[in-house]
């Protein structure tokens, strides 16, 4: 029977048969961040929801729509707090690094975080869920064009360490707030007699996040973008500066890039560089972030300026798996212990030898439930253990234990068995 309930839609059980998958992406990220000195930090998940509201942005789609928030319980004093289940990780980090002084150590601060539970109400489908996972960088109190490169490095570098192929940079700026103001005022000119002839979605960016008219992927709108004014030729000297560097320095990261002056994200607390990653296959993004510099100021911190991306674990699961690509086994049992017999002094001694085996390391399993010798050692081929390692009656009174090789095939019987003293098991298994 399947049980009465089901998962939330757009929420996902992550079953062991997935999991070396995720212990492959976890794994090689924490090598890389490790590479490139960067240190981890976790978050809670709960925040005040201005934490959100402020930065992100209330014109942005995860403000507006996509958020899980809610009164909590009142306090003694009767007030309520609300708040919001962390739907990007960006946030949280500064809320942190203002919160624990971290601005007093050598900056840059350097910061990753791995497979953060992600909550967006978005419409649910391939590759978009309620619930992903990020993994994601931050680096904080320095605005030098090589730690954008750097960051974007990174990322590339988890993409090929994990061995996926035709990986795209899209990469932008979209200015600060010095120029971008007056792009706006630009792009807002272009638009506004077109705009009864837009989208309804556009005619609200219109008025609360004109940038995002960019973003628009209704098909009657995309002659309008292509001719639209680009911020490119708007930058201010200093933001201009500032990416000529950024591309420059790029080309020590041997990413294989391209400007895409549409490029604007979701999140409205950018500033200077953006860039998304997508494969050359599937257009969705496989991660993406930028530069946030007023983003400490937005959380009553002093101007400090940020780079950081979050990555989609989940997206990166479906592009290996795209890819064909198998991830590495788990690390089968070394043994699987075996009684043959109903007596309880043959179960307990079952028990106990896989108790010492594993207390001396060494991966080992057994069956559960009262099963015939025959089907435990159906259970221990099926494990995939290396040895069986049978306790039967004569066992039992000899002190011995019988070690089966459940590899070796083509050996006669005698061959692939050998008789050990109880006492000699562990170094007997230690050595082979
Ligand atoms: P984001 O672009 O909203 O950026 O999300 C980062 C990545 O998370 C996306 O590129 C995608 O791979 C994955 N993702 C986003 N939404 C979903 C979803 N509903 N289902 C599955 N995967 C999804 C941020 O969140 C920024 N905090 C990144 C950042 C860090 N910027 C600066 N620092």
């Amino acid at each position: 029977m399947p049980g009465q309930y089901r998962a939330l839609q757009g929420f996902k059980d992550i079953l062991p048969g997935e999991q070396p998958y995720w212990r492959f992406v976890e794994n090689t990220v924490t090598a890389v961040a490790d590479l490139y000195a960067y240190h981890r930090i976790d978050t809670p998940t709960l925040e005040e929801t201005a934490v959100y509201r402020r930065t992100s942005g209330e014109g942005s789609d995860v403000v507006e729509k996509e958020m899980y928030s809610f009164d909590d319980r009142a306090d003694k004093e009767g007030s309520r707090a609300n708040l919001t289940m962390r739907p990007e990780g960006t946030a949280g980090v500064v809320r942190a690094y203002l919160e624990h002084g971290l601005y007093r150590l050598p900056q840059p601060v350097k910061l990753y975080y791995l497979s953060v539970p992600m909550f967006r109400r978005e419409k649910p489908q391939a590759g978009r869920y309620r619930e992903h996972h990020q993994f994601g960088c931050e680096a904080l109190g320095v605005d030098d064009p090589a730690i954008d490169a750097e960051m974007i490095g990174l990322l590339y570098q988890v993409y090929t360490q994990l061995g996926l192929e035709d990986i795209l940079l899209h990469l932008n700026s979209i200015g600060d707030r010095n120029c971008r103001p007056q792009y706006i005022e630009i792009l807002k000119e272009y638009y506004r007699p077109l705009l009864n002839d837009c989208c309804q979605d556009c005619k609200t960016r219109f008025i609360k996040n004109p940038l995002r008219l960019l973003d628009c992927k209704e098909p009657q709108d995309q002659a309008k973008i292509a001719a639209a004014p680009k911020i490119a030729a708007y930058l201010c000297e200093p933001c201009r500066e500032h990416f000529a560097a950024v591309q420059r320095l790029l080309a020590a990261y041997n990413v294989p890039w391209t400007l895409n002056p549409l490029l604007v994200r979701g999140l409205d607390y950018y500033t200077r560089t953006v860039f998304e990653f997508t494969s050359g296959i599937d257009k969705t993004a496989l991660g993406g972030g930028g530069r946030y510099d007023g983003l400490a100021e937005l959380l009553g911190g002093q101007p400090t300026p940020g780079i950081g991306f979050g990555a989609g674990v989940e997206r990166i699961i479906l592009e290996l798996k795209r890819q064909n690509f198998a991830p590495p086994v788990e690390e089968r049992p070394t043994a699987f212990v075996v009684y043959l017999g109903k007596a309880f002094e043959l179960k307990d001694a079952a028990v106990q030898i896989t108790a010492q085996l594993r207390r001396a390391g060494i991966k080992t399993d057994m069956s559960y439930g009262e099963r015939s010798p025959k089907a435990q050692m159906k259970q221990a081929n099926a494990s995939g253990a290396a040895y069986a390692v049978i306790i039967g009656e004569a066992e039992l009174a000899e002190d011995s234990i019988t070690i089966k090789d459940l590899q070796a095939e083509g050996l006669d019987t005698e061959k692939k068995q050998v008789q050990v003293k109880r006492s000699a098991l562990v170094s007997y298994l230690s050595c082979l």
